[in-house]
C-alpha cells in the first residue's frame, strides 16, 4: 500500500520505517530541509535503538523515501498520516497549529479520495476540526473530493518504539465510516500476532483512549511516589510494598516503580492537556491535578534530601550525577528529573559533574558551557572531588558499580538514589550513607 507521513519526528519516523518494513511504500514529508537532507543521507536525527538500521534498510530497498514536497506527498498515499508535534500551549493545552496546517496542505493538493489518519496526540474533538479545516480548504478551492478522517493514536515508548510498533498490544482505530475501518484493518494486518490487534471504535473514543492510557500510567507512578514519601515517614520500605501489591494481578508489577518523578514528552504534557480539556468541558479533574502536583513535588525530592543532609549548606560543593535522560535508552531530556535537580543545585551555588551514556550532547545543547557543569566521559570520572553521588536514571550499567572505587573517590560515602537501584542493607554494610526513595530517611 502507499502511505504518506507528515512529520519526520519521533512518531513519524518510527511509523514510516515500520510500515515500510512490512512491504508498504512510504513517503515521509517534512518542512525542515535540514532534516530531510540528513534523512536522505541515512543520518537519523533522534536516538532510538534499531531505528537507524530500519530506516537505512528500507530506504535502500526503495520502500522509504523523504521529501519536502507536500504536493508529491498528497499524490502518493491513499493513507495520509499526520504525525507532527503538538507542543503544549502556555496554559498546558495542546497546540494544534501544525496538525491543522497539514490538513490545509492536504486539501490544497488533493484530487482523489484520501484517508487522513491522525497519529499525533491530540485533544478529543481534533478529528472534527481536521475534517472541518480540510472541507473548508477544499470548498475554497471549489474542489469536490471525498475523504475520511481517522484517529489512530500511537502507544510507543521511547527506547522500545520499534518493538512496540512491530508487536503492538493493540492498535486503536477511531472512525465513523465502517469501510475506512476495514481499510485500516488491512493496513495493520501484518502486525497481528496470534489474534487481531485492531480495536475499532468511534473517533472521539479513540482520541480519549490515548489520554486515558497515559493518564492512568502517570497516576500509577504518582500514587506510588505518594506512598513512598509516606513509607519514609512510617519506617516502611516501599520496595517491599511494591512487590506486595504488584503480586495482585489486578494491580500488576508494571509501572509501579517509585522514583524521582516521571518525565519525557508525553506524561507531563498529556496529563496537563487532559486536565485542560476537562476544564474546558466544565469538569474539574481533581485526580489529574493531583497526579501532576505530586509529580512536580517528587522531582524536588532528591534536592530536598540533599538540602536537609547538608543543613542547607550546598554552596561551593560538587555533586556527581549519574543519568541525564528522563529514562534509560533515550537521549531525551524533556521534563527530565535531572534538570530540576541540576537547576536547583546551580541555584544554591553547587557544581555538577554529570555522566549519561547517550544524553551528553543533548545536555550540552540545552545548557551550553558553564563553570558549574562538567560533562564527564565515564561514571567514575564524575566522582572526583564530589561530596555525594546522585542517581536519577536507571541505566543498567549503574546497577552494579565498583563500590570500593566509589568509596575511595567520593569525599564522603554518600549516595542519593532516585531510582532505588541498591539494597539499603548492603549499602550500610559497605559503609555508605544511602538515601533512596521510600526506604527510610
Ligand atoms: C509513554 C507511554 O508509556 C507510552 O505508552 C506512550 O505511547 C508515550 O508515553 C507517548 O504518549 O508517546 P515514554 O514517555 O516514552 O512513553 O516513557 P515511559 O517508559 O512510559 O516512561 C515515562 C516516565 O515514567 C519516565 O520518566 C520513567 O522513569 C517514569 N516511570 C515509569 C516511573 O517513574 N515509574 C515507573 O514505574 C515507570
Amino acid at each position: 500500500m502507499k502511505i504518506t507521513i507528515y512529520g519526520s519526528g519521533y512518531v513519524g519516523l518510527v511509523t514510516g520505517a515500520c510500515l515500510a518494513q512490512v512491504g508498504n511504500h512510504v513517503l515521509c514529508v517534512d518542512v525542515d530541509p535540514d532534516k530531510i537532507q540528513r534523512l536522505e543521507q541515512g543520518d537519523i536525527p533522534i536516538y532510538e535503538p534499531g531505528l537507524d538500521k530500519l530506516v537505512r534498510d528500507n530506504a535502500a530497498a526503495g520502500r522509504l523515501r523523504f521529501t519536502l514536497d507536500a504536493a508529491e506527498g498528497v499524490k502518493h498515499g491513499l493513507f495520509q498520516f499526520i504525525a507532527v508535534g503538538t507542543p503544549p500551549d502556555e496554559d498546558g493545552s495542546a497546540d494544534l497549529r501544525h496538525v491543522l496546517e497539514v490538513a490545509r496542505t492536504v486539501a490544497q493538493h488533493m484530487d482523489d479520495y484520501r484517508i487522513v489518519v491522525n497519529k499525533s496526540t491530540v485533544p478529543v474533538g481534533t478529528a472534527d476540526r481536521v475534517r472541518q479545516t480540510l472541507q473548508g480548504a477544499l470548498d475554497a478551492r471549489g474542489a469536490e473530493v471525498e475523504f475520511d478522517v481517522v484517529s489512530n493514536p500511537e502507544f510507543l515508548k521511547e527506547g522500545a518504539a520499534i518493538d512496540d510498533f512491530m508487536k503492538p498490544d493493540r492498535i486503536v482505530v477511531g472512525t465513523d465510516n465502517p469501510r475506512t475501518g476495514e481499510l485500516m484493518r488491512a493496513l495493520y494486518a501484518p502486525f497481528n500476532r496470534s489474534h487481531e490487534r485492531v480495536v475499532l471504535m468511534d473517533v472521539r473514543s479513540a482520541e480519549l483512549t490515548k489520554y486515558a492510557a497515559n493518564a492512568m500510567l502517570a497516576t500509577k507512578i504518582s500514587f506510588m511516589n505518594e506512598l513512598a514519601n509516606l513509607a519514609e515517614r512510617l519506617g516502611a520500605d516501599i520496595e517491599a510494598v511494591r512487590v506486595g501489591i504488584g503480586s495482585d494481578p489486578r494491580i500488576g508489577y508494571h509501572f509501579i516503580y517509585p522514583g524521582c518523578g516521571y518525565g519525557g514528552s508525553c506524561f507531563p504534557k498529556d496529563v496537563k492537556a487532559l486536565e485542560r480539556t476537562a476544564r474546558a468541558a466544565g469538569y474539574q479533574a481533581e485526580l489529574l491535578a493531583a497526579v501532576e502536583a505530586v509529580n512536580d513535588r517528587q522531582k524536588q525530592r532528591l534536592f530536598d534530601k540533599l538540602h536537609t543532609h547538608f543543613d542547607g549548606n550546598l554552596k561551593g560543593r560538587t555533586f556527581a550525577l549519574w543519568g541525564l535522560a528522563f529514562k534509560p535508552n533515550t537521549d531525551d531530556m524533556r521534563e527530565a528529573p535531572s534538570r530540576v535537580l541540576m537547576e536547583a543545585l546551580w541555584e544554591s551555588g553547587a557544581r555538577v559533574r554529570a555522566y549519561d551514556p547517550v544524553a551528553m550532547d543533548e545536555c550540552h545543547r540545552l545548557y551550553g558551557e558553564r563553570d558549574d557543569l562538567t560533562l564527564c566521559d565515564s561514571p567514575e570520572a564524575t566522582l572526583d572531588d564530589a561530596d555525594a553521588l546522585l542517581i536519577v536514571t536507571e541505566w543498567t550499567h549503574f546497577r552494579s558499580p565498583d563500590f570500593d572505587t566509589l568509596k575511595q573517590k567520593l569525599k564522603q560515602p554518600l549516595i542519593l538514589d532516585g531510582r532505588n537501584l541498591y539494597d539499603p542493607k548492603l549499602m550500610q554494610q559497605l559503609g555508605f550513607q544511602y538515601l533512596a526513595i521510600g526506604r527510610g530517611e
